[in-house]
């Protein structure tokens, strides 16, 4: 097929699809991807087809979430941060969007992501992906994995791989419908990654520029081809017999022959600063000393090292400020409502989002909702209760209060509120904010809550149904205010940990 642009590929692989929004607003999450056998040199740059096959491992939970809602005019947010349109960033999103929209479309775009911009942490590739399944969901588009990795690669390359979870594999092909990406099917559940964040400046040179660079003027270009030919085929036998020295060997092996070959590129294009150089250093002093830990190294100073579970404490004592990503253990559960939280700090401040099951293992602050419906029985107040189905992941068989939930990274906590109560309940009444608490206490086995939580309460309306989800709540009742208070004094144990404190803030705001 004799493609001469983008536009002419996309247009090819939409041909029979939605060009009108199908939604209002849709959000989705992909991961970020670490390459363990490097994409380094494209055969061609419009359509960012790589000289080599690549394979990576996705950071399960750690990516980008965008949403992308339908406006009158463009717009920018990225991590909280409105984004001019001149600035480089948005003029590349905005490309991209353009090969797919018609003119008389504008978005609001808000993107978030829980690892630095422009660390060589790849987080192009995990915002071009999340841009196209969010796109993909948002028209209605009936397409293959495949053909969403081809179109994620017109963004960015690497985004390519960020459409899966696991080991994914990226085929160079000289066919722009040829080179796309697909999983490994094999896991590997011991396998950790540590992120070592040497610093977030933004990198000397962006991956394209490098890559050209490497391509036209290092010497040593050809040989990292060869190199990287033979890599990717060891990499694939070690993930498939499990034999993790084999498997770190090669991957360390790879990163440093790709940097020493744009390392002899003119310019010279280095990204390791001294401290890259002393995580090196100490990485290799603990493998004399017969730890078995590797690393690897992309576009960028930061360092990722690569070891087993079973050496997790052991190395985390020699680099404690490292962050660890077991990417099999870590995806975030789709099937589930809600699978993200937002972390904030003290003071209610985004500070990312996270995996919800990670959070409440890690007893991490997060924000969250809690809703309260009641009804007037002549002078008296009536409570709708629910009993958590015994399945949640804490306190599960506890009554709580109507329904609670986590808003998701760009939602506004009133429309969450009402999803929420619709989600459990099955019904929905106006709902006011009454004020927010906050509260840690241990949950489970394991589980922690530390939360933000903002309440809202509703007045029931009579003639409403309530259908309540079957998998989350087991039971519920409505019971009087004044018998649920001597209950909570009187058996707390059948109560959730939060109760109390929304019962005091509904006591205030009903008596006032
Ligand atoms: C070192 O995918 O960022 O991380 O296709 O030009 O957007 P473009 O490049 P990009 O390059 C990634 C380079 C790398 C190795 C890799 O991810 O395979």
């Amino acid at each position: 097929m004799g493609f001469k642009t983008q536009q002419d590929l996309v247009d090819f692989i939409l041909k029979k699809q939605e060009r009108r929004p199908l939604y209002e607003s849709v959000s989705r999450f992909a991961p970020a991807n670490i390459a363990l056998c490097k994409y380094w040199g494209k055969k061609d740059d419009v359509f960012n087809l790589p000289t080599n096959s690549s394979l990576s491992i996705s950071l399960g939970g750690k990516g980008t979430y965008t949403t992308i809602s339908c406006s009158d005019h463009d717009t920018l947010i990225v991590n909280g941060e409105e984004t001019a349109l001149k600035a480089p960033i948005s003029q590349r999103l905005f490309r991209f969007l353009n090969l797919f929209r018609l003119p008389d479309t504008k978005f609001h775009i808000q993107t978030t992501g829980n690892l630095p911009l422009g660390a060589g942490l790849a987080s192009s590739a995990s915002s071009f992906a999340s841009y196209i399944l969010a796109l993909s969901h948002l028209y209605g588009w009936q397409l293959s994995r495949q053909e969403l990795s081809i179109l994620a690669r017109l963004g960015s390359g690497s985004a390519a791989r960020s459409i899966y979870d696991g080991f994914v594999v990226w085929h160079a092909a000289s066919d722009p419908l040829a080179s796309y990406a697909e999983p490994l099917k094999k896991t590997w559940d011991d396998l950790c990654i540590g992120l070592i964040l040497v610093s977030d400046a933004a990198k000397p040179f962006s991956s394209s520029e490098a890559m050209k660079l490497t391509k036209q003027t290092s010497p040593l270009y050809q040989n990292w081809a060869q190199a990287a030919k033979q890599d990717f085929t060891l990499l694939k036998r070690a993930i498939r017999q499990s034999d993790f020295q084999l498997f770190g060997e090669v991957c360390e092996h790879n990163a440093m022959t790709m940097h020493a070959t744009m390392i002899a590129a003119k310019p010279m294009i280095l990204y390791w600063l001294p401290e890259t150089l002393a995580v090196f250093q100490k990485v290799h002093e603990l493998r004399k000393k017969g730890l078995q830990v590797y690393l690897t190294e992309d576009a960028g100073p930061n360092v990722k090292l690569l070891f087993l579970r079973k050496d997790r404490v052991e190395i985390q004592k020699h680099f404690p400020e490292m962050d660890v990503v077991q990417p099999f253990s870590e995806i975030p559960d789709f099937s589930k409502n809600n699978p993200f939280v937002v972390r904030i700090d003290k003071r209610d401040r985004m500070l990312g989002f996270e995996n919800k099951q990670l959070v409440h293992e890690r007893c991490l602050l997060h924000r969250a909702i809690s809703v309260l419906i009641y009804r007037r029985r002549g002078k008296d107040i009536e409570i709708l209760l629910q009993k958590r189905h015994k399945n949640k992941y804490h306190s599960g068989g506890l009554w709580a209060n109507t329904c609670c939930s986590h808003p998701q990274p760009h939602g506004d906590l009133s429309v969450e509120a009402q999803k929420i109560l619709i989600y459990e309940m099955g019904f929905s009444v106006p709902l006011k904010q009454i004020g927010h608490f906050t509260y840690q206490e241990q949950v489970g086995k394991g589980v922690w809550e530390s939360e933000y939580d903002y309440l809202f309460v509703g007045q029931y309306q009579e003639g409403d149904t309530i259908r309540y989800h079957p998998e989350e709540i087991f039971a519920i009742k409505w019971m009087p205010l004044e018998q649920l208070k001597s209950e909570l004094k009187h058996k707390p144990d059948k109560y959730v940990v939060w109760l109390p404190e929304i019962m005091s803030m509904f006591n205030k705001y009903i008596n006032h």
